[in-house]
């Protein structure tokens, strides 16, 4: 499973209302077109799925020639708090979204697994990424660091004692974000 997070510098992965609605670049968005045409896979936990309304699709060039889009996937402990006239719910892949009644990540990625899911990006917020790299479920991390300080409530780890540290690490420059991308040391 791979991570991808957009940040501020000080580790917000959401904009006061003022600040718009990107944190990233658009050269960054499109990179994670490239990262989402090469997994199985799209996860994200229910509050983003409720707050944010995402297609998580792929789009323009990285949608073509396909037959599928990436299976889009949220892992919620109450279901019916998804609005159906959400996006994942009623656009026209909507039958091919996934929806988990659970809170154990690991169960959902067997299952995803035995369905033959072989990888996965995790485009949660902050509370399901800290879940995943607590229970050692997390493979890569990529990070886009936007030149923005402060920003909204939500931050990228919303708790004091999960820790990991990255091995391999790429530091690159896209757009005027910088992408650092690392495996996950367990
Ligand atoms: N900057 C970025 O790249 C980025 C990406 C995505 C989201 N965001 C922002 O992040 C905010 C949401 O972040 P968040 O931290 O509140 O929510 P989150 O991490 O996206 O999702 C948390 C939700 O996931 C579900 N969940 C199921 N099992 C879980 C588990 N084991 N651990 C944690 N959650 C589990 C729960 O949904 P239920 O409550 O439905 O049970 C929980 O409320 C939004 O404001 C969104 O805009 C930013």
């Amino acid at each position: 499973m791979i991570a991808k997070s957009a940040i501020t510098l000080d580790g917000r992965t959401t904009l006061s209302k003022e600040m718009g609605q990107w944190i990233s670049s658009p050269e960054s968005r499109e990179d994670v077109q490239r990262i989402r045409s090469e997994i199985d896979a799209v996860l994200v936990g229910g509050e983003t799925a409720r707050v944010d309304n995402p297609r998580l699709t792929l789009r323009g060039e990285f949608a073509e020639g396909r037959e599928a889009q990436p299976i889009r996937a949220v892992i919620t402990r109450n279901p019916e708090s998804l609005p159906e006239t959400h996006h994942l719910l009623s656009d026209e892949h909507a039958s091919q979204t996934k929806v988990f009644a659970a809170e154990d990540l690991g169960e959902v990625l067997d299952e995803m697994g035995s369905e033959g899911v072989t990888s996965v990006l995790l485009e949660s917020g902050g509370r399901l990424f800290a879940s995943a790299i607590e229970a050692g479920l997390i493979d890569e991390v990529v990070l886009y660091i936007a030149p923005i300080i402060g920003g909204g409530a939500t931050r990228l780890m919303p708790v004091d004692d999960v820790v990991a540290r990255l091995e391999e690490v790429e530091v690159q420059r896209i757009g005027c974000d910088m992408r650092v991308r690392g495996i996950v040391n367990r």
